[in-house]
């Protein structure tokens, strides 16, 4: 009798026999031509899956589907409260849908290879626009609403997209948004421009659109022929998706067609435990990683129906959507991040709106984007009553690198720990100088290289800071940017980030790129920014900000400059609401800012002071003014002990 093979026996023959365990997976996808070799190394000296493989992510995720049967299952429900909206497409509707949006890409001159940025809401076409520029071969990036114009501006010359695709509006909570003036705005700040912009009318908000460039998507679609999908090479890429990094230029995390659509689906069995026909709710934003897997591409290329949420889970209309969602659609695994549960919790603690709906449809609920903390978890589990999931993964490896695979071996669930890593990542924890360390030992979180397919090959045009960021730190190992460590029954901890990155409600953000922005206030000598624990969003920035010379200005006035100064320039999502004037930052006798500690006093943490720091005094002065202008743990602490 064969009896079903163990995690760790899986897990180890992935690392093991990299190439057999791949070729297997990829055998599970429909390819035009079968890849010539597993695993090879490009003339950059990259990592390369599948290379002379054949096919389009595109043909994957709709036709072969209708082509097998699925045509008249649902692939995507739209359900919209913020406009009181459903929408339903089976995988016939949806491929129509996609082929002749295609069809009007093509007519604009989009083909194989060129670059289409996305800017748009929650809505379907946002998917279909995805899925027809996969369906031409053209790579689109899509860059997510709730960013500022100029953070637009940064990926349009980056990408030198085409065209960009774009709608007249998003919609949070019960603001309608205008998406036109911000594009307009990106595009006068841009140096690239595009040949032409299709902008998708909403009925809550019309957009004027400039002759000879901008163009109707309904009028123009309703006037187009369908297109066929055209084959595209393994390595090609599909998408770019630019994500924070510890300065103020983002990263261009490329996708490629062959390795992503394996990853994808080998995660939709294993990890999600997904049949196809079974429906898959992610709340997250198209504009997210996540939103891109397992939004889109996941649970397409695996069959199953993807809900997509235009609302939050909060006030629209209440705590209760995502409960709503999960009855009316029979969802079976719910992904979303952390943050959203603390807003549920925190407007329905005793959880009544979920005994007002039958979830027993649920197999498991996933969290990811942020550390998902014990006590969220457990009011979480109490609710749901199947696994609450936490699971690791980065808009850099696109689907997850530690998880408990549900669909190999269901493993004891530890709060605190996103469980083990997930076959094909070769996880360890290196000290300072590359040392592994051993179970319960802190250090930086690192993955031996090869990365297993879907991983980002390189970044946009940038192999140098590819490199650079990722693997020159320890030769033969990507540096993910994470601390944590392994216990002794091999669960992995992730405990946030060793650089500038933050997360704030799932956004991830750089404060070092909020630093630039504030240096440049004609004010402001120099500047910290930090991101400080937060009840609601995991983390949120909190500058500390010392003056130039001879500068007359009241913290008051300065903190509503510098506060709008970020909306406007990154936008509303960094949540940077206040900017603390110090008479000098914590600093180094060789003058590096010792951020950590000013993280450590806001979040009431015990610290070292270091022997190296140039004045120890200023350390209380800062816990202070923390404890004056009410933020933080500092002052939580300080109001407690009173
Ligand atoms: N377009 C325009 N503005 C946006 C936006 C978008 N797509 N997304 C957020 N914003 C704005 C909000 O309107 C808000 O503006 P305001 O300061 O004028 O009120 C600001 O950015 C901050 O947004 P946020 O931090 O999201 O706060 P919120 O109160 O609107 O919602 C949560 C709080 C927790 C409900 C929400 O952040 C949430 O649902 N988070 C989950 C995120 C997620 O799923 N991430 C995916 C990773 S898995
Ligand atoms: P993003 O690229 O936006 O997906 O953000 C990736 C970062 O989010 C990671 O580097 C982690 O810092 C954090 N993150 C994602 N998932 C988790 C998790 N399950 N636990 C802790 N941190 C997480």
């Amino acid at each position: 009798m064969n009896l079903p093979l163990t995690y760790d026996e899986i897990y180890h023959y992935s690392l093991t026999h990299p190439e057999e365990f791949w070729a297997e997976q990829a055998r599970q996808i429909p390819w035009f031509n079968a890849p010539e070799q597993i695993l090879s190394t490009d003339a950059a000296g990259l990592t390369r899956w599948f290379a002379g493989g054949r096919l389009n992510t595109c043909y994957a995720a709709l036709d072969y589907q209708v082509e097998t049967g699925r045509a008249d299952q649902p692939a995507l429900i739209y359900d919209s409260p913020v406009t009181q909206t459903i929408r339903q497409f089976t995988y016939r509707e949806l491929r129509d849908e996609v082929a002749q949006l295609a069809g009007a890409l093509q007519t604009l001159g989009v083909g194989k290879g060129d670059t289409v940025v996305i800017y748009m809401p929650m809505i379907p076409e946002t998917a279909f626009a995805m899925l027809a520029c996969a369906r031409l071969g053209a790579v689109h990036s899509v860059v997510f609403g709730g960013f500022a114009p100029r953070e637009l501006a940064i990926r349009i010359d980056d990408t030198q997209p085409k065209i960009v695709l774009s709608a007249s509006c998003g919609i949070e909570f019960t603001t309608v948004i205008p998406y036109k003036p911000l594009l307009d705005d990106a595009l006068q700040q841009a140096t690239h421009q595009p040949d032409h912009c299709l902008i998708y009318q909403r009925p809550q908000c019309h957009a004027d659109l400039k002759s000879g460039r901008d163009h109707d998507w309904q009028d123009l679609v309703s006037e187009a022929q369908s297109v066929d999908c055209v084959e595209v090479d393994a390595t090609d890429p599909l998408y770019i998706l630019y994500t924070s990094g510890t300065t103020g230029k983002p990263k261009g995390i490329v996708r490629d067609n062959g390795g992503h659509a394996v990853a994808l689906h080998y995660s939709m069995r294993t990890i999600y435990n997904l049949q196809p026909g079974q429906v898959m709710f992610t709340a997250s934003d198209f504009g997210w990683a996540v939103g891109h897997s397992y939004s889109v591409y996941g649970p397409l290329l695996r069959g199953c129906t993807s809900i997509i949420l235009e609302g939050k889970p909060v006030r629209t209309p209440n705590a209760g959507t995502f409960w709503r969602i999960v009855q009316t659609y029979r969802v079976n695994v719910l992904f979303t991040a952390p943050t959203s549960f603390r807003a549920i919790k925190k407007e329905d603690p005793n959880a009544q709106f979920s005994r007002q709906y039958d979830l027993s449809t649920l197999q498991a609920v996933f969290v990811a984007g942020e550390r998902c903390d014990p006590p969220t978890l457990n009011w979480l589990q109490e609710i749901v009553k199947v696994p609450v999931i936490d699971h690791w993964w980065q808009t850099e490896s696109g689907w997850p690198m530690v998880a408990n695979s549900m669909g190999i071996e269901p493993l004891p669930i530890k709060p605190g720990s996103a469980t083990k890593p997930v076959c094909g990542y070769d996880l360890q924890i290196l000290d300072e100088d590359g040392q592994r360390l051993g179970p319960n030992e802190m250090g930086l979180v690192c993955l031996k290289l090869p990365l297993p397919p879907g991983c980002l090959p390189s970044l946009w045009n940038d192999d140098e800071r590819f490199r650079a960021s990722y693997l020159s730190r320890f030769p033969g190992y990507y540096l993910s940017g994470d601390g944590g460590y392994v216990d002794e029954d091999g669960y992995v901890f992730i405990m946030g980030r060793v650089d500038d990155v933050i997360n704030v409600a799932g956004h991830r953000l750089s404060t070092g790129e909020m630093e630039e922005l504030v240096s440049s206030h004609p004010a402001v000598a120099e500047c910290a920014v930090v991101g400080i624990a937060c009840p609601l969003r995991g983390q949120r920035p909190v500058g500390f900000v010392v003056l130039k010379d001879g500068v007359l200005t009241d913290e008051a006035t300065l903190e509503t400059e510098l506060v709008a100064l970020i909306r406007n320039r990154i936008g509303a999502v960094a949540y940077f609401k206040n900017a603390l004037l110090v008479k000098r930052l914590p600093k180094t006798r060789s003058g590096k800012i010792l951020r950590k500690i000013l993280r450590q006093i806001a979040d009431g943490e015990t610290y070292a002071v270091p022997a190296t720091i140039d004045d120890p005094l200023i350390l209380d002065e800062i816990r202070q003014i923390l404890i004056n202008r009410t933020i933080g743990q500092a002052f939580e602490d300080s109001s407690a002990s009173r």
